[in-house]
């Protein structure tokens, strides 16, 4: 995701290792009688980061899936009545994954990573998002979107932003339960107080890695001040070929919105 512009420092095995623990705590998924732990964590690192921690990447997730369990001892640690034993002790409610962890660190081929980033997406396609042929809802793959794109323009404009307009989106394959739906989102351009924002969705099919590009959008988004003005941003500056096109492209798409935003207004008054 963009980021504005910060001194690169290099991700550490500690850190990683951290950083899947605190994923595992916010993806927990509480059910009725007990909770479940996401199992699957890619971890995505710069190629320079990759390089230097290749040599001990086994001991990296090996001491990752240790983390993972000792976290989830904490978890599921008995509460003071029951170790009082006025209370009698419960089942354990957060059960460790059948299959166990499984931690894939992987070299992140996005153009806008840093030395430093550690990117984990660990969203799965759960049954509770599927519509009546088994596919993930469209709508839910919106929310993704919208969602990732939020994120990307709040840090960028490091204010809350609004979301002005979202550009038609095609789905140009399902997304099956089960599959991992991976976002790649961008600042493509800043204008005054608005910018667009580029998300890209993959989804990755868990047991083969194989990924399908399932659908782009370009978002518009306003920064806001207290008082729910617009205030100007800083500026994208693009510097890759893929950025210049991104940019460009950006500005023929602005004019095209606000001819659109123009129509509508007229068609009220
Ligand atoms: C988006 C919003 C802040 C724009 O306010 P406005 O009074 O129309 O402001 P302006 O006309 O001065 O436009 C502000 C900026 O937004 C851009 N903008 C406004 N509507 C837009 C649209 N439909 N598409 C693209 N850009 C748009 C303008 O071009 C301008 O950008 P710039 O400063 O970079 O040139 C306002 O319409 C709003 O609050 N909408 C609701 C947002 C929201 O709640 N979203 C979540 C929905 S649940």
């Amino acid at each position: 995701m963009d980021r504005p512009a910060t001194v690169a420092t290099p991700a550490t095995a500690r850190e990683i290792i951290l950083e899947i623990v605190r994923n595992m705590r916010e993806g927990l998924e509480p059910l009725h009688y007990s909770t479940l732990a996401p199992a699957i964590y890619h971890v995505y690192l710069h190629a320079d980061d990759m390089d230097r921690l290749r040599g001990i990447v086994p001991r990296i997730v090996e001491e990752a899936s240790r983390a993972l369990d000792a976290e989830l001892e904490l978890l599921n640690r008995a509460s003071l009545a029951e170790r009082l034993k006025i209370a009698r002790r419960g089942e354990p409610k957060i059960a460790r994954p059948e299959g166990g962890w499984r931690v894939v660190i992987l070299e992140n081929t996005d153009d806008a990573v840093q030395p430093g980033d550690i990117a984990i997406y660990s969203e799965l396609a759960l049954p509770n998002d599927a519509n009546g042929l088994g596919n993930v809802l469209g709508g839910k793959v919106m929310h993704l979107v919208d969602l990732a794109a939020a994120i990307t323009a709040m840090r960028h404009a490091r204010r809350p932003c609004v979301t002005a307009s979202v550009d038609s989106l095609h789905f140009l394959h399902p997304v099956h339960i089960g599959e991992l739906i991976i976002l790649r989102a961008s600042v493509n351009r800043v204008f005054r107080t608005s910018m667009e924002v580029g998300v890209k969705v993959m989804t990755e099919k868990l047991l083969t890695g194989v990924r399908l590009h399932t659908c782009s959008a370009y978002l518009t988004f306003v920064a806001l001040d207290a008082e729910g003005r617009g205030v100007s941003l800083p500026p994208v500056v693009p510097e890759s070929e893929d950025e210049l096109r991104r940019f460009e492209h950006a500005g023929e798409r602005r004019e095209y919105r606000l001819a659109t935003r123009e129509r509508l207004r007229s068609r009220k008054s």
